[in-house]
């Protein structure tokens, strides 16, 4: 039999995304429309298992939707991954009488989120909230678009100089193990090269394109890297291109943390508050170890367990449409 659920809570996860405070605006403004108590966990599983849990009513989420980070903190908490941090994590709901649970972050977020239920039957759901936008059963996650939108505006600023000098720049985006951002930005800004996980490119092939941008008469060139790519890491590939191409004068730009912070863009506000009143009134038609996602711009379920195993695949016309695109 279902629980009856009085009172939810919310908190954020993992690494911190734009449009996280709206999503925790509409869990908490849902709540208040279905008559259930919302409360808010600081500080990840982290607050969970220390107790800092607050009550919250419509007006604690009051002019949030447009701010960056996420009002609740967010940590990285290894507690959560051994069982007595779940087991203290769980005798504070049922000293704050904590029904269920929305938890807004990644996949290493869902992993602690499913441990706890199936431990603990709490019921939990999750939202996808990741600049990475590597989860899998959504089309988006929350803090994607606005890191695009980051990503896009430094580097066509990069764009500038680079041609004012002549140069060759590498720019290092985030993204952990996949190359949705590289990829998305790459072909936004005009890159010569993308360099991301997915696709098989190694050293040489980057120096045959970049000698052929040579040839072809480019006198500068953008060359977009994801963090975690097979040619290695920015200033690693950078340096193999000096000795190989002395022709070229190389820079590296890491843009690292710029790429999380920042006012949500519209698609993200919109996206986090559809998911966040989802997820409340999915917990109260009794489902639970789900992700709420987006697919095809309607709200989908998904199971905690496979948008956990299973991987975000990019769009492989995506790199024969960049080829095509910078040549
Ligand atoms: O998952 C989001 C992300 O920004 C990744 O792109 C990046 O690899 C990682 O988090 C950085 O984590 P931290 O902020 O803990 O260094």
């Amino acid at each position: 039999m279902n629980r009856i659920i009085k009172k939810i809570a919310v908190l954020t996860s993992g690494g911190d995304a734009p449009g996280m405070n709206a999503a925790i605006r509409a869990v908490v403004r849902a709540c208040v429309y279905h008559n259930i108590v919302p409360v808010g966990v600081y500080e990840g599983y982290k607050g969970l298992i220390e107790g800092k849990i607050r009550e919250m009513n419509a007006r604690s989420v009051a002019n949030i939707i447009g701010l960056g980070g996420t009002f609740l903190k967010s940590a990285r908490c290894l507690e959560f991954y051994h069982k007595e941090g779940r087991e203290q994590a769980y005798n504070q709901c049922c000293e704050h009488d904590i029904d269920a649970m929305v938890v807004i972050g990644g996949d290493g977020s869902f992993t602690g989120a499913q441990l706890f239920e199936q431990e603990f039957n709490i019921p939990v759901i999750g939202i996808p909230g990741t600049i990475d936008n590597d989860i899998y059963g959504t089309d988006v996650t929350i803090g994607y678009d606005t890191a695009l939108n980051t990503v896009i505006d430094a580097v066509d600023k990069i764009r500038d100089t680079a041609t004012s000098h002549s140069r060759l720049f590498f720019i290092e985006v985030m993204g952990r193990n996949s190359g949705f951002i590289a990829l998305n930005t790459g072909i936004g800004a005009g890159a010569e090269e993308i360099l991301i996980p997915e696709a098989q490119r190694g050293t040489e092939s980057l120096l045959a394109s970049l000698e052929r941008s040579h040839k072809a008469g480019k006198t500068s060139s953008i060359v977009l890297v994801a963090e975690g790519g097979k040619v290695g890491r920015s200033f690693d590939i950078a340096d193999v291109v000096k000795e190989k191409l002395p022709d070229y004068e190389v820079k590296v730009t890491i843009l690292g943390h710029i790429q999380r912070g920042g006012r949500p863009s519209c698609q993200d506000r919109v996206l986090a508050t559809r998911l966040g009143v989802t997820a409340v009134e999915a917990l109260l038609e009794g489902k639970k170890g789900v992700m709420v996602g987006m697919s095809h711009n309607k709200t989908t379920f998904v199971s905690l367990s496979t948008a956990i195993t299973k991987q975000n695949q990019i769009d492989n016309h995506l790199l024969h449409v960049a080829d095509i695109a910078s040549t």
